[in-house]
C-alpha cells in the first residue's frame, strides 16, 4: 500500500494506473476507520481493479462552533487497517495542499441542502461537495463509494455528480450498526457510557417506527409526533431533526410511500449523532392509533 500526501503525486498515481488500463474506486473519509468504512472499501474492492482510501479531515464542512480541532486523528492506525482491508493507495494530503493560500472557490448544491443537517449545519454541505469534487478530480476514480448513514450527503453528492458531469458512478453503501444497533460512526468515541445507553433512542425510534408501518399506520405526522416525544423526554438527548422524507429528493412526506425513509439528528451531551432507515409500508396499510413507547 502507498501513502501519498500531495496531490500531484496522488494524480500521478491515478494516471500510472489508468495508462495499465486498471480500474479505480474511491472511498473519501475523515479517518478513524470502523467497521463502516471497511465496509465500504469490501463494496469498493469488489467493483474495481484498485482501490484509493483518502483520509482528510476537511476544516470546510465545519462550523466555527464544531468539533474540527477535537476530530479523531488515528492516522497510524487507520492506515494498518486499510493495508488489511487491501487498499491500494492512501491519499492524506495537508489542508494547505487542498485549501492553498488563494484558494476562493466553493460548490453548492442548493436545493437538497435546505432542510434536514443542511439547516442546522449551514455551509456544510458545500464544503463537502467541494471537497469531494476535489478528490474526484485528483484522483480520477471510475467509482466512489458512500455510506448510506450520512443519507443527505450521499443524495447531495449524487446531485454534484450528475449537475456538474463528473464521470464518476456513486455507490450507496448499508449503514452497518454495533450489535445493539447503534450505528457505526467515528464520533460514537465521544460518547460516555451513559450517553452511549441514550444512543440507542435512534435505533429504538427506527425499530418503533417500522413496526408501525407494517402494521398498517400510513400517517407520518404521527409517527413523528410520538417519536419526537418519546426521545426529547430522554435525559440529555435532543432531537434536532426528525422527519420522513422522500428517499430521492428528501422532499418531507404526509403519507408513507414505498420510498419513505425516517431520518434523524440528535444531540446527546456535547455529541451530534445521525441516523436513518427505510420504512416499508404495510401492503393492505389502514391508518392505526398510535400507541405505545419506544
Ligand atoms: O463522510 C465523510 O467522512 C466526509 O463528509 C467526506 C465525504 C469524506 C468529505 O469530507
Amino acid at each position: 500500500m502507498e501513502i501519498v500526501h500531495t496531490p500531484a503525486a496522488m494524480s500521478a498515481w491515478s494516471r500510472a494506473a489508468r495508462d495499465e488500463g486498471r480500474s479505480l474506486a474511491l472511498v473519501p473519509t475523515m479517518g478513524c476507520l470502523h467497521a463502516g468504512h471497511l465496509s465500504l472499501m469490501a463494496a469498493a474492492r469488489q467493483r474495481a481493479d484498485l482501490l484509493a482510501v483518502s483520509i482528510f479531515v476537511n476544516p470546510a464542512q465545519f462550523g466555527p462552533d464544531e468539533d474540527f480541532a477535537a476530530y479523531p486523528r488515528i492516522f497510524e492506525a487507520d492506515c494498518q487497517a486499510a493495508e488489511e482491508a487491501g487498499v491500494d493507495v492512501i491519499f492524506a494530503p495537508d489542508v494547505s495542499a487542498v485549501y492553498p493560500p488563494g484558494f476562493q472557490t466553493m460548490v453548492r448544491v442548493k436545493e437538497l441542502t435546505k432542510g434536514l443537517c443542511g439547516a442546522s449545519r449551514p455551509g456544510h454541505f458545500d464544503g463537502v461537495v467541494t471537497v469531494v469534487a476535489k478528490l474526484f478530480n485528483i484522483i480520477q476514480p471510475q467509482l466512489a463509494v458512500f455510506g448510506e448513514k450520512d443519507f443527505q450527503q450521499l443524495a447531495v453528492v449524487r446531485a454534484m455528480v450528475r449537475d456538474l458531469n463528473f464521470a464518476v458512478e456513486i455507490i450507496g453503501s448499508p449503514i452497518v450498526r454495533e450489535k445493539d444497533g447503534l450505528a457505526m460512526s467515528s464520533r460514537n468515541r465521544y460518547l460516555s457510557p451513559a450517553e452511549r445507553q441514550a444512543a440507542l433512542c435512534l435505533y429504538q425510534a427506527l425499530q418503533w417506527a417500522r413496526r408501525q408501518a407494517a402494521e398498517g399506520e400510513q400517517d407520518c405526522g404521527r409517527i413523528i409526533a410520538h417519536l419526537t416525544t418519546a426521545i426529547a423526554d430522554k435525559p440529555g438527548v435532543r432531537v434536532e431533526y426528525l422527519e420522513i422524507v422522500d428517499n430521492s429528493d428528501l422532499r418531507e412526506l404526509e403519507i408513507l410511500t414505498d420510498s419513505a425513509r425516517l431520518i434523524m439528528a440528535v444531540r446527546i451531551g456535547r455529541t451530534r449523532l445521525i441516523d436513518n432507515g427505510a420504512l416499508f409500508p404495510a401492503r393492505d396499510s389502514k391508518i392505526i392509533t398510535t400507541q405505545g413507547a419506544t
